[in-house]
């Protein structure tokens, strides 16, 4: 809307005609799921960054890589494209597929949007990890808001060719001026792009080696992104069928030129901290990882991050779906107190809430939600009748304890 203002994180921003962001995604931004001890996603990083710190050091013997794990994902239009070489009129760019404050700012599409600015500041290997969001279809393996962590690395002449012994190798360039191919760019020489892929894709393959083991089946598949080249995903089997885990490829040269290190060549991955999760834990539906389900939650409850998860699917008993509608006040109502309300009420018994649906009364301008309570026992089967009682004391609940007014 025109003339109006969003806060996002305690900022105010003028909305304008590009503006989409909805109440509903803007109750996501700030939860920071993976910055929350124990919860899947927190542990799926620390995992990562446990190897990169275990795995490369610098001659002091402190880790390379630096990690940031709080940028706020309220970005400019700049950073999310332009820093990046997104061409004007890409696909990515439209208001259907990312999710505008304004005309100048939206919520990062990818952790990418921080590369140049943190080459900029100086710095030859990062992780970003961060909340991403991208309108999308909700289903068992999309949702609107996800995880990414981004990782960066950067040689200069001297470290990328140390390795290579005899003659010759002091002949050995980053940069010639020659013709892009499907292989390289056209300021790289052969020999740099070649060892940049080959570092790339150890690492990632030792990434994926230390995370899941060595029983996991992977494959790289050729790719186009407009920041990398060449550039490649990486997919991994997960129960009969390829999924696409990550994209990398080597930098384009550009992007490092305009930040600073135009003396250095780089490559850059980014990888969906949920997908890990779901094919490492088994994990059947995103939500599960926005949700307050205890039975969830709990298993994830370890002493060390090297403890292994059995995850336990849960049980093939029925559940039982009911839904509560109810007008909420104007002011003042948090989602996540009715999931917690719920949580006190029915306990291990709900297995999951998720927001069916939310609309404001054109009328009175009033807002209301729907939610959709999935009740499971984990021993039993329940019977609609127990289901009933529970659910109808959440309703009153909500209305004392909320100051909601039931639809029911
Ligand atoms: N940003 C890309 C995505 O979200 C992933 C990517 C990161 C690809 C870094 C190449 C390099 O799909």
């Amino acid at each position: 809307p025109r003339g109006g203002t969003v806060a996002v994180l305690g900022r105010s921003y003028d909305t304008d005609d590009v503006t989409n962001v909805t109440p509903h995604i803007l109750g996501l931004v700030g939860r920071q799921l993976h910055n929350q001890e124990h919860h899947p996603l927190w542990l799926i990083k620390e995992r990562i960054k446990d190897f990169f710190y275990k795995s490369f050091t610098n001659r002091r013997g402190n880790p390379l890589f630096s990690v940031y794990d709080a940028l706020p994902p309220v970005v400019t239009l700049e950073q999310n494209f332009d820093s990046l070489l997104v061409p004007p009129g890409h696909p990515s760019r439209r208001r259907s597929d990312s999710y505008y404050v304004s005309g100048r700012h939206m919520l990062r599409a990818h952790t990418s949007a921080h590369q140049r600015d943190l080459v900029r500041s100086g710095l030859n290997a990062f992780l970003v990890a961060g909340d991403v969001y991208r309108r999308d279809a909700v289903d068992s393996t999309h949702y609107p808001a996800f995880h990414q962590l981004e990782g960066v690395r950067l040689f200069d002449r001297h470290s990328l060719f140390a390795e290579v012994q005899g003659s010759g190798a002091e002949g050995l360039r980053l940069f010639e001026s020659g013709a892009r191919t499907p292989l390289k760019q056209e300021t790289h020489t052969m020999e740099a792009v070649k060892l940049t892929e080959f570092n790339l894709k150890e690492t990632l393959q030792g990434l994926m080696g230390y995370l899941f083991g060595e029983g996991v089946q992977w494959r790289w598949v050729d790719c186009t992104f407009p920041f990398t080249h060449p550039s490649f995903e990486m997919e991994v089997l997960h129960h009969g069928s390829w999924l696409e885990v990550l994209g990398c490829g080597v930098m384009e040269q550009r992007i490092l030129d305009g930040a600073g290190a135009a003396d250095r060549v780089g490559w850059a991955f980014g990888v969906g901290l949920e997908r890990l999760a779901m094919v490492l834990y088994g994990i059947p539906d995103i939500r599960l990882f926005w949700s307050s389900n205890e039975h969830f939650l709990r298993q994830f409850r370890i002493d060390s991050i090297h403890t292994p998860i059995h995850f336990q699917a849960f049980s093939k008993y029925p559940p039982l779906v009911n839904d509560v509608s109810f007008w909420l006040p104007p002011d003042g109502y948090e989602e996540n107190d009715f999931h917690e309300l719920v949580r006190s009420l029915a306990g291990d018994l709900v297995e999951s809430i998720t927001l069916a649906d939310d609309y404001v009364d054109k009328t009175t301008g009033r807002r209301s939600h729907c939610y959709r309570i999935t009740y499971r026992h984990m021993e039993k089967t329940l019977t609609q009748q127990e289901v009933a009682v529970l659910h109808e004391r959440v309703g009153r609940a909500a209305q004392t304890q909320l100051g909601v007014i039931g639809r029911f």
